[in-house]
């Protein structure tokens, strides 16, 4: 079946690249390329969601390649490629790893799909986002990661189970890097626009703060063999919906900063409008005191990892 434009891209078929691929699909969004390295792998996955939708009964298509000529006229390419984290492995013990796969992934994306938008996945985010910047020589404004939407879905779900209510009621906002450091930002969280520090005593704030830093190893820990997909997969779905329609949507993004915050020249988890260019605008907050210092300490981190980058001649 022919793929109709605009379509997607997503490289790496893994459980994240699948189920990407799959919400894509499903929510009728854009028809979709899937790309990976296991020869058959991917081209098997994309059968197999095409035989689930007379029943799912969406219109849009799928096909599985080795190839990434196939990749080109994507409007979006997403890179899931790379290794998951396994247990006890921090995603910086992932960095040269991937790096070298991100590099190689770019080095083909620039040659293939030049005008495309770039949506990097794999971890470590905040510098495998920076790294794909580097390699392909792309405006920054398309190429960006994702991590904030699932940051801060994982606390508005541990808010929502606090309040017993629906996690769709809950707004919550986690800046930074995509890492321990991370900054979740109660002062900015609500529940039907009512601040959730006025609804969940402090201690417990802090607890949930907590969970949602550690939320990516609490499910590693659980699953043992593998890293989060589903709320990873949803969270590239949500990001796809404003980079094809005209309907801009400010979302948590892992964006380059340029002044921002007081922080240059490093990808980093803001809010920032998205629409059709990529992300279009950074949008700054007001915050604490002690928000600003966390953040800080965040970008430093994020910063340290550019110099071990360096440092190991990947970038
Ligand atoms: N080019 C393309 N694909 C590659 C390459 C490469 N050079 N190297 C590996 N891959 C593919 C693998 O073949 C595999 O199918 O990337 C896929 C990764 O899938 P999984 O191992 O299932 O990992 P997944 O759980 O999807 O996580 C991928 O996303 O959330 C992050 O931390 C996570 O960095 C990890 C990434």
């Amino acid at each position: 079946m022919k793929i109709r434009k605009p379509f997607v891209a997503v490289i790496g078929a893994g459980q994240v690249g699948a189920t990407a691929a799959q919400r894509i699909l499903e929510k009728g969004l854009s028809d979709v390329v899937l790309f990976d390295v296991v020869q058959g792998m991917p081209q098997g996955k994309a059968l197999d969601l095409m035989e689930s939708a007379p029943i799912e009964g969406h219109d849009k298509r799928i096909v599985g390649t080795n190839e990434y000529k196939d990749v080109a006229g994507a409007e979006i390419v997403v890179v899931t490629a790379g290794l998951p984290r396994k247990p006890g492995m921090t995603r910086e013990d992932l960095l040269s790893l991937n790096a070298k796969i991100i590099k190689e992934v770019c080095l083909n994306i620039k040659q293939y799909a030049p005008d495309s938008k770039v949506m990097v996945v794999t971890n470590p985010l905040d510098l495998m986002t920076y790294l794909a910047f580097k390699t392909t020589g792309f405006n920054p404004e398309r190429v960006f990661g994702m991590a904030g939407v699932l940051d801060t879905a994982r606390m508005r779900y541990f808010i929502a189970e606090r309040l017993e209510t629906r996690p769709g009621e809950v707004n919550a906002v986690v800046l930074g890097g995509h890492g321990d450091l991370m900054v979740p930002v109660s002062s900015h969280s609500t529940f039907k626009n009512k601040p959730v520090k006025e609804l969940i005593p402090s201690q417990e704030l802090a607890q949930i703060e907590q969970r949602t830093r550690d939320g990516g190893a609490e499910v590693v820990a659980l699953l043992k063999t593998g890293s989060a997909f589903y709320a990873p997969a949803s969270s590239v779905a949500e990001m796809v919906k404003p980079l094809l329609s005209d309907e801009k949507k400010t979302l948590p993004v892992c964006a380059y900063l340029n002044g921002e915050y007081g922080i240059q020249d490093i990808y980093f988890g803001v809010p920032a409008e998205l629409g059709k260019k990529g992300v279009e605008r950074v949008v700054t907050i007001s915050l604490t005191a002690d928000e600003k210092k966390a953040l800080e300490l965040s970008a430093h981190k994020v910063k340290q990892g550019i110099e071990e980058l360096k440092s190991l001649g990947l970038l």
